[in-house]
């Protein structure tokens, strides 16, 4: 459930209509809905209360401040993979005992920034990342939590881009090779390792790959027979986009809850899309109408810059007309960008009636992984991102402007 219905044949975003926010804005911007983004922490915080898990929203999902002040205010930590992502979390005043830090290729300076804030744990991917960690802390005479990643080789049964818990990724150690740290904890005298950490994936519907990964994880603790005190689950749960009918967050509490009610450990959730996707959207202006051989093209103001899910995982969002169209839907577009790509499009072949030049659209389900994989390609400022809560419209970051392009460029003197 969303926060983005039609009024009097408006779409608004709550309570402001979007064609009013353009008109102050201009276009295109990210538009995020408050209440949607709250409602949708709050179902996972309710379904999972009987456990009283640490929910970290993953920043790289969305990482604006305003949406990581929303979330950190009522409660959410914060999963984060960076040292930028770190100065974010601080600047909103994440307490750093809510902070979970994964990430497969943490350099020395985010490591070490990360022990003197007292980061909640490490969830570490690797020997020698244990070991740089280990030598850190030392040397700043701080004792690290850390969980490792385990790779569970289960298939997430999702785009193979988003999947992260198979043997052939990057991600995460093997079991063997976990064991073998779990027994000699002794070799990283400034670390407490007594957390277990997964993510399989992303946008995973059901909740089969889940229990199976959660499964295989516990048959491992319980065969290591040293303590472990949080278990990390990751992030991973779908949204609809199209006509997915993913697991609500009380179906697939149902399905976990069970496996772990019990269990000594602290349960840690890392959710990203689940809350944030369906809390905003990318609203983009029709700059021309192009017939070209048997296609029709609304050539439209955001392009792959913008947003690139779809030319990069080929990607479905849902383009609904700012103003309800009153006729059929009998023409078929592809709403492209102006980016000079053939993968440049944010939809192909859907069906509007007649669209034209200044004509708004509203791409949906943007929320997540939208402004945070957005680029400065064929240089484009980034876009403006707004945040609605009942009526009050707020500028949450200005859209860039060509300063902002050259920002930190220098011409060498005489070139
Ligand atoms: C370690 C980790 N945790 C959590 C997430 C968030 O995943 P999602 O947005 O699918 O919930 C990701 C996403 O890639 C991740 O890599």
């Amino acid at each position: 459930m969303h926060r983005f219905k039609y009024r009097d044949n408006l779409l608004c975003c709550e309570n402001a209509a979007i064609r009013d926010i353009a008109k102050r804005f201009g276009t295109p911007f990210y538009l995020y809905s408050h209440k949607t983004l709250t409602d949708h922490y709050d179902k996972i915080r309710i379904a999972f209360k009987s456990l009283n898990p640490l929910i970290c929203f993953s920043v790289k999902a969305n990482s604006n401040l305003a949406v990581l002040k929303t979330l950190v205010s009522r409660g959410s930590g914060l999963d984060i993979v960076s040292g930028g992502e770190l100065y974010k979390a601080l600047k909103v005043g994440c307490p750093s005992g809510r902070i979970v830090y994964a990430s497969v290729g943490k350099k020395t300076s985010e490591i070490e920034e990360a022990i003197r804030r007292n980061i909640f744990s490490f969830n570490v991917e690797s020997e020698p990342e244990l070991a740089t960690i280990n030598q850190i802390a030392g040397r700043l005479r701080k004792r690290s939590r850390v969980s490792l990643r385990l790779n569970p080789d289960v298939d997430a049964m999702t785009h193979k881009y988003i999947t992260t818990g198979k043997s052939e990724n990057k991600f995460g150690l093997d079991l063997a090779k976990a064991a073998g740290i779990y027994r000699n904890t002794r070799r990283y005298p400034n670390l407490n390792i007594d957390g277990v950490h997964i993510h399989i994936g992303s946008q995973i519907t059901e909740s089969l790959p889940f229990v199976k990964a959660i499964k295989k994880t516990l048959r491992f603790i319980d065969s290591l027979k040293v303590p472990i005190k949080n278990f990390n689950i990751g992030g991973g749960m779908g949204i609809i986009y199209s006509d997915e009918r993913p697991q609500t967050a009380q179906q697939f509490a149902k399905r976990i809850i069970p496996l772990l009610k019990g269990r000594p450990f602290r349960l840690i959730l890392e959710p990203g899309r689940f809350i944030a996707g369906n809390s905003g959207i990318l609203v983009t202006r029709v700059i021309y109408i192009k017939q070209a051989f048997q296609k029709k093209f609304a050539i439209v103001d955001a392009g792959m810059n913008d947003l690139i899910r779809p030319s990069l995982y080929s990607a479905y969002h849902e383009i609904l007309p700012v103003r309800r169209q009153a006729k059929a839907p009998v023409n078929k577009y592809d709403i492209v960008g102006p980016i000079c790509e053939s993968g440049d499009f944010l939809a192909k072949d859907r069906r509007f009636n007649r669209l034209k030049t200044g004509d708004l659209l509203a791409v949906m389900g943007a929320g997540a992984y939208g402004f945070t994989m957005a680029s400065n390609y064929n240089s484009r400022p980034r876009v403006s991102e707004i945040m609605v809560e009942g009526r009050r419209v707020c500028l949450v970051r200005r859209a860039e402007t060509y300063k902002d392009l050259i920002k930190g460029e220098i011409l060498p003197r005489g070139i």
